[in-house]
């Protein structure tokens, strides 16, 4: 990814810093050996190595790190500089929204709500990365079916409340867009972001070998509208050619931290973990599909391995948590959908 797009208006890219976390090593090496995969519904098989962040990919210093003094990372730092969602940051995002609830106090906002999605397609000029107008209403077909509760297994499925509407597709054949989309992102969203903060726009690209999207938190609209929205790899769409994440899921869990949510594993087995308290903690992400998975022994529950919040195999993941869906709506009605509605 090189040199990452930061400078007065930076925003945090959530998945580009706690990519990074994944490509220091200590994600896949200090992951306790997998167990047996479980039997996956689509036949893929699984993996304990972290196929997300490519070597030497930088993401650069967000906002919140500068804020809070932490040095994220420095530009071609090696892949082993520190760098995820500091519980620091994950502490200054959690006030940001404490605050800006408190002005929503006697609000009544109930879900369902309705998210308006503009997807724009960057493509490179021989014609690679042009997902199919069928592929994006995919796309939005299991960002529906995934917040309404469809891909649980059993009981624990939960209808977040939030349903997605496709309401406009921009299609851009741009080389140098297309092949550093990281580089070029800037000027790219600020010519084709569409809508307010309740709008979710979605670009698609190509991104680094290993990185499947990333997104912005919606703390961070207010410094940086332009910047909002969130980045998926052309090929994690569903029917893309990036095995194990190419139904769709990517998409999905994107969209989790654009509405808030911090990964499942996020402060490891120390509170408040992810702030969520209906899911059990987890030392660090998962990865393909393991089974009893548990690494916070020390706590309740076992690790939230299908999740839609960790970095399990698409066809692991199965579900948000009704305190998930909670998190989300708070975001929702404190900085998207509320007084913070144009
Ligand atoms: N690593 C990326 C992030 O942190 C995306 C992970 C998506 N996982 C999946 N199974 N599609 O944002
Ligand atoms: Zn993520
Ligand atoms: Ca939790």
């Amino acid at each position: 990814m090189g040199r990452s797009p930061r400078g007065g208006s930076a925003a945090t890219w959530s998945g580009l810093a706690l990519c990074a976390l994944a490509m220091t090593g200590l994600v896949a090496s200090s992951l306790p050996e997998p167990d047996q995969p479980e039997p996956q519904r689509s036949g893929v098989t699984s993996s304990a190595a972290d196929p997300y962040c490519p070597p030497g990919w930088d993401p650069g210093v967000d906002s919140a790190a500068r804020a809070a003094g932490t040095r994220v990372s420095d530009p071609g730092a090696q892949a082993d500089a520190g760098v995820e969602i500091t519980p620091e940051q994950a502490a200054e995002y959690e006030e940001r929204l404490r605050d800006a609830l408190v002005s929503q106090r006697g609000r009544e906002l109930a879900p369902p709500y309705t998210v308006p999605v503009a997807v724009h397609v960057i493509s490179a000029t021989d014609g690679r990365g042009a997902v199919s107008d069928q592929q994006i209403r995919d796309q939005v077909d299991v960002l529906n079916r995934a917040y309404q509760g469809d891909y649980a297994l059993g009981s624990e499925g939960t209808d977040t409340g939030f349903r997605f509407e496709l309401s406009d597709v921009t299609r851009s054949a741009d080389d140098a867009w297309f092949d550093d989309f990281n580089r070029h992102g800037d000027a790219i969203r600020s010519q084709l972001r569409q809508g307010g903060p309740e709008t979710l726009n979605v670009y698609t690209t190509e991104l680094d070998s290993g990185l499947l999207g990333y997104s912005t938190f919606p703390q961070d609209y207010q410094d940086d509208p332009d910047r909002d929205g969130v980045v998926i790899a052309y090929d994690a769409l569903p029917g893309g050619g990036r095995e194990r994440f190419n139904e769709g899921h990517t998409g999905t869990h994107e969209v989790g931290h654009w509405l808030g949510l911090f990964h499942t594993f996020q402060n490891g087995c120390q509170p408040p973990g992810d702030y969520v308290d209906d899911t059990p903690y987890e030392r660090e992400a998962a990865a393909g599909c393991p089974k009893g998975r548990d690494t916070c022994p020390e706590r309740p529950g076992r690790d939230p391995v299908t999740n839609f919040m960790n970095y399990s195999d698409d066809a692991c993941m199965t579900h948000f948590t009704q305190g998930q869906a909670r998190r989300m709506v708070e975001h929702w009605n404190a900085f998207r959908g509320g007084s913070a509605r144009v």
